[in-house]
């Protein structure tokens, strides 16, 4: 029987030396492990074996199955290192990496972002508010009277419950008057809506920066070093700014902010940026009147506004001379900025 086993492991293991493959291994596994394997078969013949002998076989039998398994599990490694190497002879694990494409901010990101952070810089806090507004926060309350233009269906979207898509970001002045008191010092970037022709200076959807600040004793001085600040952080130390009286329904007095913009190989000229004013105090009267407490009681308080176009401020920065190019997503244009 001692003997016998010695042959099945010199057997088997002569056997396993000479796989070349997966299935001539599994192959091999069941001719000498398997139910019907010869030393499965061998093993029956512990039955037979004299007791005192039983000690030493059952010791051999062991030796050989480990001999064999082991045998087994070597050449099923050697087998898969075998394959992979197959597999990677034809790479050149040394090659650098491919570049992954890697994607970039948008310019109106990038002129947001930094006009952001010079406010921010400046004390101003973000502040939101909805795109689907109510009359009152767009216009009421904003002291724009019931037969303004801005009202009309043909520049406002209406939807049929009377709500609107916000003609400006300036609702977002009311919204944060509503549940702040003063001193407030806000900015709010956000999308506006109107029924504008597309062209190459106008979107039905655009971008808006507004901002707010009300406190004691805000004057007309604070508004335009805030302004001018603002601008020459954004385009030049030497931008050149200048203060247009208009009409907006809610700052009294009101500006228009122009900028003289000196394109290369043409001649200077200013060109419209922002609107601006001191808040009017029929609309500190309609937020006293909403909140039912004397927190902007026009008496004791004031505040100045603006709200810019961004779209616009990234035209001027990178001399985009179509706004449609920004809503297009042309990947050659896009590419420029990343
Ligand atoms: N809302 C105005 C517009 O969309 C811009 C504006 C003008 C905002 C004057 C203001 C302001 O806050 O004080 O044209």
């Amino acid at each position: 029987m001692l003997e016998e086993l010695e042959v099945i492991k010199t057997d088997a293991l002569t056997a396993i030396g000479a796989i070349s493959d997966e299935s001539g291994l599994e192959e091999t596994r069941i001719g000498f492990l398997g139910k019907k394997g010869r030393l499965t078969a061998a093993s029956a013949g512990m039955r037979d074996v004299p007791k005192e002998l039983k000690k030493d076989v059952g010791q051999k039998l062991n030796e050989v199955r480990t001999a064999i398994t082991s045998a087994l599990e070597e050449k099923g490694a050697s087998l898969t290192a075998a394959r992979d190497a197959a597999a990677f002879s034809s790479i050149d694990a040394t090659l650098p990496a491919r570049p992954l494409p890697s994607g970039g901010l948008h310019p109106l990101s990038l002129v947001l972002d930094e006009a952001v952070s010079i406010l921010r810089r400046m004390g101003f806090a973000l502040a939101e508010g909805p795109e689907i507004e109510t009359e009152w926060h767009c216009f009421d309350a904003l002291n724009t009277p019931e037969d303004h233009p801005a009202r009309n269906e043909s520049d406002t979207f209406y939807f049929e419950n009377g709500k609107l898509l916000r003609t400006h970001t300036s609702s977002v002045q009311i919204r944060t008057m509503e549940k702040e008191v003063p001193p407030v010092r806000i900015i709010a970037p956000g999308s506006a809506f109107r029924r504008d022709e597309i062209d190459a200076t106008h979107l039905s959807a655009f971008n808006q920066l507004e901002g707010l600040y009300v406190d004691e004793k805000v004057t007309l001085a604070d508004l335009k070093g805030t302004l001018e600040y603002f601008f020459r952080e954004l385009f030049g130390s030497k931008t050149e700014v200048r203060f247009r009286p208009h009409f907006f329904p809610f700052t009294e007095p009101s500006f228009e902010v122009d900028l003289k913009l000196h394109a290369t190989g043409k001649a200077a000229k200013w060109i419209e940026i922002a609107g601006c004013g001191i808040v009017d105090p029929a609309v500190f009267t309609e937020v006293t009147t909403k909140r039912g407490d004397a927190a902007y009681d026009p008496s004791g308080i004031s505040g100045f506004a603006f709200g810019m176009g961004i779209d616009r401020l990234a035209m001027i920065m990178y001399g985009i001379p179509d706004l449609r190019l920004l809503i297009e997503n042309d990947v050659r244009f896009l590419r420029q900025f990343a």
